[in-house]
């Protein structure tokens, strides 16, 4: 069957997690082998589509890559078009509107479709390049698994088992030592993280910006295992909790992000507590980037596989203004109208936290 749309652009926007280039993989080489497109590689997410950065990408290129970490393409969070950030000439940050460019751009290089591989960020803009008349094909990507409309993004795997891998290897060293050990994950605003990694890893308690917590029953629990046997504790905290006031911990500000908050430091400040608070020595250890980078697990290079095939079938059959999600174990293209606005945070009755609690895990509200 012969197809009109023949040429794809594919880019990755926002951070980097496991399984994009999986994802590059599956999109051009379904195109290429299935539909007999092009497949044109935009730069460094949106900026590249901006700045007019791009190449085709050629088999080879795409050949080898499945287990391999980050993007071959580039990415950045600071390249929304319509947000665009330049250096003013007294160094200041200034945001101009470079949606024409954008535009223009897509335009100039004959793009059909263009496969947006990201978080809610990159659907955000998706939507507003859809809304322009680009035919945008959406692909759930991030550690954070906070993306609406699907039941898990591709990338979240990886970084569980990074977190669960850590606890087990500090609570060793805890153990040893009879030491509080604290371990900050990311996640931004949703605790899914803190929650399957602290739960695979055995926390003894997990602290998430979804259910807020107390000193009280933080030291409580703390105090109970220091002294009633085991002698050690694991305490798993999501970077976005919040402190009993109410209060985030952010590390900086910075107005060219998607998002200008970058979260940070509620680990130091929560070991810091339950030092002075119960006389236990605490330690704590920041995982950071390890949990997005390095090798996608076998889950995470299947997940970007399907999501990838499917998206060139959409871009390759005119199917545009969706994002591909996972839904009951299938790959369906869902709007891009579902997919942004919202944040998939983690709901307070999920059956994994009733089940943490029935293992004696602390959440640090009761
Ligand atoms: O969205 C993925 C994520 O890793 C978050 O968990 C974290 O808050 C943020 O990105 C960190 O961003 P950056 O790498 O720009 O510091």
């Amino acid at each position: 069957m012969e197809y009109q749309q023949r040429r794809i652009g594919v880019l990755t926007g926002g951070g980097d997690c496991p399984g994009l280039n999986g994802v590059i993989r599956a999109v051009t080489k379904t195109a290429q082998n299935e539909y007999g497109a092009t497949v044109i590689g935009i730069e460094d997410g949106f900026e590249g589509l901006v700045e007019g950065r791009m190449h085709e990408l050629a088999h080879r290129e795409v050949s080898g890559i499945l287990g391999l970490g980050g993007t071959i393409l580039g990415s950045s969070n600071r390249g929304d078009p319509w947000h665009y950030p330049s250096e003013g000439a007294n160094g200041r940050v200034e945001i101009h509107d470079m949606s024409q460019k954008a535009l223009g751009n897509a335009g100039q290089w004959g793009l059909d479709a263009l496969v947006a591989i990201g978080g809610d960020g990159t659907m955000h803009i998706a939507r507003r390049l859809r809304d322009a008349g680009i035919a945008v094909i959406g692909v759930p990507k991030t550690i954070d698994n906070d993306v609406a409309a699907t039941d898990v993004t591709f990338g979240f795997d990886t970084a569980v088992a990074v977190v669960c891998e850590a606890i087990d290897r500090l609570a060793t060293t805890a153990s040893s030592h009879h030491r509080v050990m604290v371990v900050e994950v990311m996640g931004r605003y949703a605790g899914w993280i803190a929650l399957m990694g602290g739960v695979s890893g055995g926390a003894d308690v997990i602290l998430m910006p979804e259910i807020p917590f107390t000193w009280e029953s933080v030291f409580r629990k703390v105090h109970g295992r220091q002294t009633g046997g085991k002698r050690f504790t694991m305490v798993c905290v999501a970077e976005g909790a919040k402190l009993p006031d109410g209060a985030e911990v952010v590390q900086q500000m910075d107005a060219r992000r998607t998002d200008a908050k970058r979260l940070g430091g509620v680990g130091a400040v929560v070991a810091q507590a339950i030092e002075s608070g119960t006389g236990h020595e605490t330690r704590v250890t920041v995982l950071g980037h390890l949990q997005r980078g390095g090798s996608p697990t076998a889950c995470d290079r299947v997940l970007a596989t399907r999501f990838g095939t499917a998206a060139a079938h959409c871009a390759c059959t005119g199917q545009a203004g969706v994002m591909v999600a996972l839904r009951n174990g299938s790959i369906v293209p869902v709007p891009l109208d579902e997919v942004t606005g919202s944040l998939r945070t983690v709901p307070v009755d999920h059956d994994l936290i009733a089940a943490a609690r029935s293992v004696g895990t602390c959440f640090g509200d009761q």
